[in-house]
């Protein structure tokens, strides 16, 4: 397994990648496909963060890593529970709550930038699992958002696009800044 560079926003050329829209996965789930998603998530682990889609790597396929950390067993907060990854590949979503929910997001590829978002409270969604299955799943709280957010990257959306333009032209402003202090 290896670490993968995070695309970020205020590389112009990592921007264009994040921008494209994510191709479906054909051929079902193989071992090259899980191969990546165990890079993936080890990424995610050190970087730290909840959710990376593939094009966040540089790879624009409808594939999506995400762990919550509600570890069944576990108390809240317990370092010591075990991982729950999650793996999701060429999701839908099949229904949306019409209520909305507000929850302060941030993203990997807008590093230390968190803002308000509402997005529909409650998700069902379907994918293919890292054995290959097809699974339907609700989603709320926490998942709901988590879900949703990938999938807007593999649509070529940031969760900064749901802010207003100052907003995200300040998001972009304070990442370069970060870079260039970095
Ligand atoms: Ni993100």
């Amino acid at each position: 397994m290896s670490i993968r560079r995070i695309l970020t926003v205020d590389n112009a050329a990592d921007l264009a990648v994040l921008k494209q829209v994510s191709a479906p996965v054909e051929g079902g789930v193989t071992d090259a496909l899980r191969a990546l998603m165990d890079d993936m998530l080890e990424t995610m682990y050190a970087a730290p963060g909840i959710g990376l889609a593939a094009v966040q790597v540089g790879d624009p396929r409808q594939i999506i890593v995400m762990d919550l950390g509600d570890r069944a067993g576990a108390e809240e907060g317990d370092e010591t529970g075990q991982r729950n990854p999650r793996y999701i590949i060429n999701p839908e979503i099949l229904w949306a709550s019409d209520e909305m929910a507000s929850y302060e997001e941030g993203c990997l590829s807008v590093p230390e930038v968190f803002d308000d978002v509402e997005r529909p409270a409650q998700v069902k969604i379907r994918y293919l699992n890292y054995a290959g299955d097809t699974v339907e799943q609700e989603a709320d709280g926490l998942f709901a958002v988590c879900i949703q957010h990938e999938m807007d990257h593999l649509k070529g959306v940031l969760f900064i696009d749901h802010l207003s333009r100052l907003k995200r032209e300040r998001a972009i402003k304070s990442v370069k800044k970060a870079a260039r202090a970095a």
